[in-house]
């Protein structure tokens, strides 16, 4: 009789490992507290060749499964729970595959006259939904994988077998090892070493079979959820179990913003050496929070600004030599709310009262701004929403009288924040005109770029930058376009003291020389959680692995590839264009109307082979289309495009 054993095990005593694959004659481990899940489904194509003493351990494990379910059911109830199986009642298994092999649970009294130090099953998966079975499985998904979203999901049966903990290991022939003492908890850098290669490898694996995933996850809600255990491990567990557990749990429920399909939102783009950067900055493992925590966390990060300023072409200003200077925040969020503090801390240190303090955006500026605005502090009422011209630029005679109208008032107009690149359509807003207007009324102007803003390491992509000397602070995110994955923002300031003045406060056990010198920056007072990972490294591995022309020729082909489809859409009568063209969004709809655009992005969603987000612009439905993956190319787009033409219906 043979057994395949394709997983790890972990049995009560320590762990064992069954290598990958490996095919047993005889499974008679004489080791315990092992719970099976065998493939209800394998054992069904090898009942026939079943033997009777197997048949008979197969109706035990059924009854088994089922009591440990009723015990999920009624979980005070202690009652005889499992039969007590030798191990080697398991040899007379025919070709079965164990699927999912896992250690759960702590010891219970059980019947037969067991001894209580038995290991049981405490909680147990019933994973991958494959057929539409219902009736006799619903007894058995009693745990937690049973219900999801009021509907009860099918899933394929499993069986379970619980063995003795206390067996010893010896006999065991060479598909097992025990690789752990009970006593030790230890994972080495020597475990890292090993696990590390199989783990990039997994990434690599991954990167390379992108376009087999559907783009977008397909799961339902708490489908994920219910395949992890319902308690965490009290043992340590093989991290070959870790690893399978990606495959098995994490890839099925995870939307695939790597794809070269992404075409949604804004991308988060990641890159090898900003994967391999992040991986650095874990195992180095510092907290930057002031230069003397990790000088080198600080210097490296002032350094990448600076370089930043100079591919980019910002203004001296935010260079940090000057009384200006750049940090990285977890987001642009975070980079607004600390303009929106610093814009407040200016204020009030002019004499103004916070809740005169007003601040304006336009209508198409991103979310983030109003919650910004009201985590610092300032009065919905005094929160303006500009209205738009008809290319969803910040409509300049409108923001000039909303700001006349509030200095009418006694108010204090305190920061506009203007946005180089909206969400929606990649609108700009006129920077230039405000910052004029900004610096008669004395506020604070914020440049949020955060899509638009890494075009500008091209030269010729750079009018956006049009008055940027007026601002008083800038970020965009290299996490969206710059190869660089998330989380990486810059936030620029062009005099960093008023930040610095909102939020520093310097406790004694953060009083340090070099902080007190005056000679260091310490960004802890540039942000607003103490504690700072060090982003830079995977930002200095970025620009030195791609350079600034390798990341160009990035920008350029995917806006050499959205003026491309444009040209599709504008050929099309099917289509029409939503908003004027700009860097590497598309905005479109059809000319049959909202519910044809919406029907037909459901579609080309739907096909698992692209995925497009939509938003509303001058109140129609839109479809939006961003190229900027790490991995999209002209094939890409083309087949987007075959899928267009194929779904959309005629005009
Ligand atoms: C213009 C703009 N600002 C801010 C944000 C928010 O970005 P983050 O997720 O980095 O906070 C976005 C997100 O797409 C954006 O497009």
């Amino acid at each position: 009789m043979a057994l395949a054993i394709n997983e790890v095990i972990r049995i009560g005593g320590g762990l064992a490992v069954i290598d990958h694959a490996a095919v047993v004659e005889t499974l008679a481990l004489p080791v315990g507290g092992i719970v099976v899940h065998i493939d209800v489904e394998m054992m069904a194509a090898a009942k026939s060749r079943l033997d009777a003493a197997a048949r008979r351990l197969l109706r035990t494990l059924l009854g088994a499964l089922r009591k440990v379910l009723d015990q999920r059911v009624r979980p005070r109830e202690e009652e005889s729970l499992v039969p007590v199986l030798r191990p080697t009642d398991l040899v007379r298994g025919a070709s079965v595959r164990t699927e999912h092999l896992q250690y759960l649970g702590g010891p219970v009294r059980l019947g037969n006259g067991a001894a209580p130090d038995y290991k049981v099953i405490s909680d147990f998966h019933i994973h991958r939904r494959t057929s539409s079975r219902s009736g006799s499985h619903r007894s058995w998904s009693g745990g937690r994988g049973s219900s999801v979203g009021g509907e009860r999901p099918e899933f394929r049966e499993s069986v379970v077998a619980i063995l003795p903990s206390r067996a010893t290991a010896t006999g065991t022939g060479p598909m097992i090892r025990a690789v752990t003492e009970p006593s030790s908890f230890l994972v080495t850098p020597e475990d890292l070493r090993r696990h590390g290669r199989r783990t990039v490898d997994w990434v690599a694996d991954y990167l390379t079979s992108l376009e087999s995933y559907p783009v977008l996850a397909t799961t339902v809600p708490g489908e994920i959820a219910a395949m992890l255990p319902r308690s965490p491990p009290e043992l340590p567990e093989p991290f070959e179990a870790v690893l399978a557990d990606l495959d098995r749990i994490v890839l099925p429920g995870t939307t695939h913003w790597q794809s070269p399909g992404f075409f949604g939102f804004f991308p988060a783009n990641a890159s090898p050496p900003a994967i391999l950067g992040e991986l650095v900055t874990a195992g180095l493992g510092v907290n930057g929070m002031g230069w003397a925590t990790s000088p080198a966390c600080t210097e490296i990060e002032t350094v990448m600004l600076d370089w930043l300023v100079e591919l980019l072409g910002l203004p001296a200003r935010f260079r940090s030599e000057s009384r200006g200077g750049g940090v990285i925040q977890d987001s642009a969020s975070s980079a607004t709310l600390c303009a929106l503090l610093a814009a407040r801390e200016r204020a009030i240190n002019a004499g103004a009262v916070l809740t005169d303090l007003c601040v304006y955006t336009s209508a198409e500026a991103h979310s983030s701004v109003q919650k910004g605005a009201r985590v610092a502090g300032f009065s919905p009422a005094r929160v303006h929403l500009i209205a738009v011209d008809e290319a969803f630029g910040m409509d300049l005679a409108a923001l000039e009288s909303a700001v006349q109208v509030d200095r009418e008032a006694g108010l204090v107009p305190c920061c506009v924040v203007a946005t180089a690149g909206t969400t929606s359509s990649m609108a700009f807003d006129p920077v230039r005109a405000i910052g004029e207007l900004c610096r008669a009324e004395q506020a604070w102007l914020h440049v949020d770029a955060a899509m638009a803003g890494s075009a500008a390491i091209c030269p010729e992509l750079r009018s956006q930058h049009d008055g940027l000397e007026l601002a008083d602070s800038y970020a965009f995110n290299p996490h969206k376009w710059l190869l660089t994955n998330f989380d990486c923002d810059c936030l620029y300031l062009a005099d960093r003291a008023s930040l610095i003045d909102a939020l520093s406060i310097t406790p004694e056990y953060l009083r340090n020389d070099a902080s007190e010198s005056g000679l260091v920056l310490d960004y802890r007072d540039w942000q607003v959680p103490l504690g700072r990972r060090f982003r830079a490294l995977k930002l200095w591995f970025v620009l030195r692995c791609y350079g600034a022309e390798g990341l160009r020729r990035h920008v350029r082909e995917h806006v050499r590839l959205s003026r491309h489809l444009e040209g599709l859409v504008v050929a099309d009568p099917r289509f029409e264009l939503c908003a004027p063209p700009a860097l590497n969004l598309t905005c479109f709809r059809h000319v049959g109307g909202d519910d044809v655009s919406e029907r037909l992005l459901a579609e080309l969603n739907a096909t698992g082979r692209v995925f497009l987000s939509h938003t509303r612009l001058a109140g129609h439905y839109v479809i939006r289309c961003c190229i900027g993956g790490t991995w999209t190319t002209e094939r890409h787009v083309a087949m987007l495009w075959e899928l267009i033409d194929e779904l959309a219906p005629a005009p």
